[in-house]
């Protein structure tokens, strides 16, 4: 069979690695992988033990979640954009690695970022998402601003009464907040049946699909308990049923024109509506709920001087633009740096996998590797855009990496799916909320450095992203 790259099958090599025996390798893998190594040293140690990075390995959940969990690991940016060929790969079922969670979580359909591209609903799907966010596109600066200008009150009232703020549940009541008006005619969606509980909903509907893939950080004694029981059996939807037919009938009964745009182009009511859900509050809640506080992670972690060059590059340019628009946002190139740097450091969705369509070859830095067709590809994400042979002082927080001739290696930027130089299109899987995503980051940012001159904070990390408490603001000395 003819292999789909330039190398010659003489100069492959076989994958190194091991699955181990059935069922036992990939449970002795998966404890590696959460309680006895953890995700890096996982990867790190295997990488040292092969000589490679392309290897051989077991991914989680395993036994019994997944029937399968036997992958060919990416673990440098050299491999890893083969993910994102769909000539050579495929991405059935593959949103959440190897397994897929009941499609009783999503009212019987299975959605979008379930379906391959060459599924003929995928495009039409993913067209229809495109188009609504070009629509809606003109809202988001204003609309934002506004989310952002309560939830900074809040952050300030919270300060005044207990001396700090809770930052992951305003900004979540922020994010969810947003995506509910965007996507609902400017809906308020405390004025439907959510009340104030969107969040608190989607939260538990996300952790129901998630469990098989995280860890709570249990004292070790748990750990096995904890395995047992999130990763043996699939979990059951109908704990979250509930939940999600609230979702559902709040989208549903608020976003009518969306939905005409969906007959528009030929989609049912009911399944465009399930896939609004999913998108809103899987893809974009999901997403945001960690975005914002890893990017205040970073930024407060930088300390004083990059908050003194952001606060003045964020005055002088909104000043010489007259207002916070687009046009302003895109000339702050050291805004702009932080939030690429913040998603290279630490890539939201670490994890992405796609199944060889064909025999093809991998190539690493150092050799190059023959796939069989069927075999599932892992992408590591954190190894590859922190590949020290592409970036320099890899490992390290660099404000200003991206300004400049460092543009150039934003290519090497893969948070979304796709190269931070590329945009996503009804044909491949690429994340088609990656400018939104990008703009609202810069905008948090610029409306973060506006009100003040400073932030203290404090940080605890878990298995489902930092969280952040708010220990003081500055408020802004000029402007
Ligand atoms: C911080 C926020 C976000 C992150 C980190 C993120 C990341 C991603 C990634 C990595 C994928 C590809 C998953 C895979 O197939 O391996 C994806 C797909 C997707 N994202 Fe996002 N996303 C975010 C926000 C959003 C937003 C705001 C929207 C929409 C408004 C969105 C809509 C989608 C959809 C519909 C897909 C499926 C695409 C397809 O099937 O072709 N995401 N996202």
């Amino acid at each position: 069979m003819a292999l789909s790259s330039e190398a010659s099958s003489s100069s492959l090599k076989p994958i190194p690695g091991r699955y181990g025996i059935p069922i036992l390798g990939a449970i002795r893998d998966r404890h590696d992988f959460f309680y006895h190594q953890g995700r890096d040293k996982f990867f790190a140690t295997r990488i040292r033990k092969y000589n490679s990075t392309v290897i051989r390995t077991n991914m989680p959940p395993g036994p019994f979640v997944s029937s399968d969990p036997r992958v060919i690991a990416l673990l440098d940016g050299a491999s890893f954009p083969l993910l994102f060929d769909n000539n050579k790969v495929e991405k059935l079922n593959v949103f959440e690695g190897t397994f897929m969670p009941s499609t009783a979580f999503t009212g019987g359909h299975r959605v979008c970022a379930y379906l391959d591209t060459r599924e003929p609903k995928h495009a039409v799907l993913k067209g229809f998402f495109l188009n609504a966010l070009a629509a809606r596109k003109d809202a988001v600066v204003p609309l934002f601003r506004n989310c952002l200008h309560e939830s900074f009150c809040e952050v300030e009232d919270q300060l005044n009464k207990n001396d700090e703020a809770d930052f992951n549940s305003v900004f979540n009541d922020a994010s969810f907040n947003f995506l509910f008006r965007l996507l609902c005619d400017n809906k308020d969606p405390s004025h439907t049946i959510l009340g104030s509980k969107g969040p608190k909903l989607i939260s538990t509907w996300l952790l129901f699909q998630l469990a098989p893939l995280g860890t709570l950080g249990l004292p070790k004694i748990f750990n096995y308990v904890e395995d047992f029981i999130i990763r043996t059996f699939p979990l059951p939807s109908f704990f979250t049923k509930s939940n999600y037919q609230k979702l559902y009938e709040a989208f549903r009964t608020s976003a009518a024109t969306l939905l005409d745009e969906a007959e528009k182009v030929g989609l049912g009511r009911d399944e465009a509506c399930h896939n609004v859900v999913f998108m809103a509050c899987f893809n974009s809640y999901g997403g945001l709920k960690n975005q914002f506080p890893m990017l205040v992670k970073w930024v407060g972690l930088c300390g004083e001087k990059l908050h003194a060059d952001l606060r003045s590059e964020i005055r002088r340019v909104v000043k010489e633009e007259g207002g916070v628009t687009v046009g302003a946002l895109e000339k702050m190139s050291l805004v702009k740096s932080v939030v690429y740097e913040t998603m290279r450091i630490e890539p939201l969705v670490p994890y992405q996998y796609g199944r060889a369509r064909e025999d093809l070859v991998v190539q690493s830095h150092d050799a190059s590797f023959k796939v069989k067709k069927g075999e599932m590809l892992f992408g590591y994400q954190p190894f590859a855009t922190k590949d020290s042979r592409i970036f320099k002082d890899a490992e390290v927080f660099v404000p200003g990496r991206f300004v400049g001739e460092g543009e150039k290696m934003l290519a090497h930027v893969f948070w979304s799916n796709g190269r931070e130089t590329e945009e996503p299109t009804p044909a491949d899987k690429q994340c088609p909320g990656k400018n939104l995503v990008v703009l609202l980051c810069r905008l948090f940012l610029a409306e973060l450095f506006l009100r003040y001159d400073t932030f203290e904070f404090e940080f605890k990390e878990s298995g489902f992203g930092p969280t952040i408490t708010i220990t003081s603001l500055t408020k802004a000395s000029t402007f």
